[in-house]
């Protein structure tokens, strides 16, 4: 035999000096959720390794998660189904408590990247990501509402403005928004191919966000978010945002569409993100849990083999256990 490929995995020291992949605290972006209030620290039950913060304890969350290398966050807020309406109103008020976390945040932690979640779902009371009339989820006027709410954004600090609800036009629409407001730096990670997944399922109910049980509304949200048996839609949607002026790709669930995160990151010269979502991770936790898989090597495969399919950045609720992980 002239060739033993065995040779390169012959003990730990070979393995690292041929190993193409690394996974560090750069390559890492916490996802955070955020509740109104004091002192709080809720569980999710279908979310487990995640818990709801209000802004003080989430303050100290972050301040813990920058002692082990992370320095992105991305925050999701709950909010209290009494502020939700059909126009996703509390989205635009300015003093709501997300934006004020936002001004905390950033004042206490100036250094790190903030990241925000432009969508309606979280306030609007048909839980959809854009604005429902008679049971259709309309594109161009829900996108003055995204412009407004990453303007707020950017005034309230956020680094980085995060389009997470798959209307059409809408970076090139929050660009000009921003730009116009002087937000030339402000960037924009698109959630670029979001695929209308089952993977969702923690993330709603940790925001009690999921679209309203009513006839005369869609129960899902198809229409808008990508249907999962394509990949061909998953490039058009890259060029238009990489036209309409994203800085970032973002693939979104990351396990079950590491063939997107491939293609688009052969395709394209923007950074690719991969959202390793809230159900990939729940049910990780479940088979750790039971024993059926072991904790401290499923983690980290995980997260490096979407760093492997070409993600340079990976948001996942595992990312500061990763770090843990690592340090053992
Ligand atoms: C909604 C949004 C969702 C997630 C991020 N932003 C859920 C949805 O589209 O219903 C999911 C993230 C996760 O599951 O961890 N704009």
């Amino acid at each position: 035999m002239l060739r033993r490929p065995r040779r390169n995995r012959k003990s730990e020291s070979v393995r690292k000096l041929v190993r193409e992949n690394l996974l560090t605290a750069n390559d890492l972006v916490m996802p955070l959720f955020l509740v109104d209030g004091e002192n709080k620290k809720e569980d999710i039950p279908s979310l487990p390794m995640a818990q709801r913060y209000s802004i003080d304890t989430m303050l100290e969350e972050i301040e813990d998660c920058i002692s082990w290398g992370l320095h992105a966050f991305i925050v999701f807020p709950k909010i209290d189904d009494a502020l939700k309406d059909k126009t996703a109103s509390h989205a635009l008020d300015k003093s709501s408590f997300y934006l004020e976390a936002a001004r905390k945040i950033k004042s206490r932690f100036p250094q790190i990247t903030l990241i925000s979640d432009v969508a309606l779902d979280p306030y609007n009371s048909d839980g959809h990501d854009g604005i429902v009339q008679d049971g259709v989820i309309v594109n161009d006027a829900t996108l003055k509402v995204l412009e407004q709410m990453a303007v707020l954004q950017a005034e309230a600090g956020f680094d980085i403005i995060g389009p997470s609800d798959m209307m059409d036009g809408r970076i090139e629409a929050i660009r000009q928004a921003l730009d116009l407001a002087d937000f030339h730096d402000v960037s924009i990670m698109s959630y670029t191919a979001k695929y209308a997944s089952a993977f969702y399922g923690p993330f709603r109910d940790a925001l009690n966000s999921a679209p309203v049980e009513d006839s005369s509304i869609p129960s899902h949200k198809k229409s808008y978010q990508m249907d999962p048996a394509n990949s061909r839609e998953a490039l058009i949607e890259a060029e238009l945002d990489t036209i309409e002026g994203a800085d970032f790709l973002m693939v979104k669930p990351a396990i079950h569409y590491l063939d997107i995160i491939a293609h688009i990151n052969d395709e394209f010269e923007l950074p690719v993100v991969a959202y390793h979502v809230s159900g990939e991770c729940a049910m990780l936790w479940a088979a750790c849990q039971n024993g059926w898989l072991d904790y401290k090597t499923a983690i980290p495969e995980t997260l490096l083999s979407i760093k492997r399919a070409g993600a340079k950045l990976i948001i996942s609720y595992y990312a500061k256990e990763y770090l843990k992980l690592q340090a053992k």
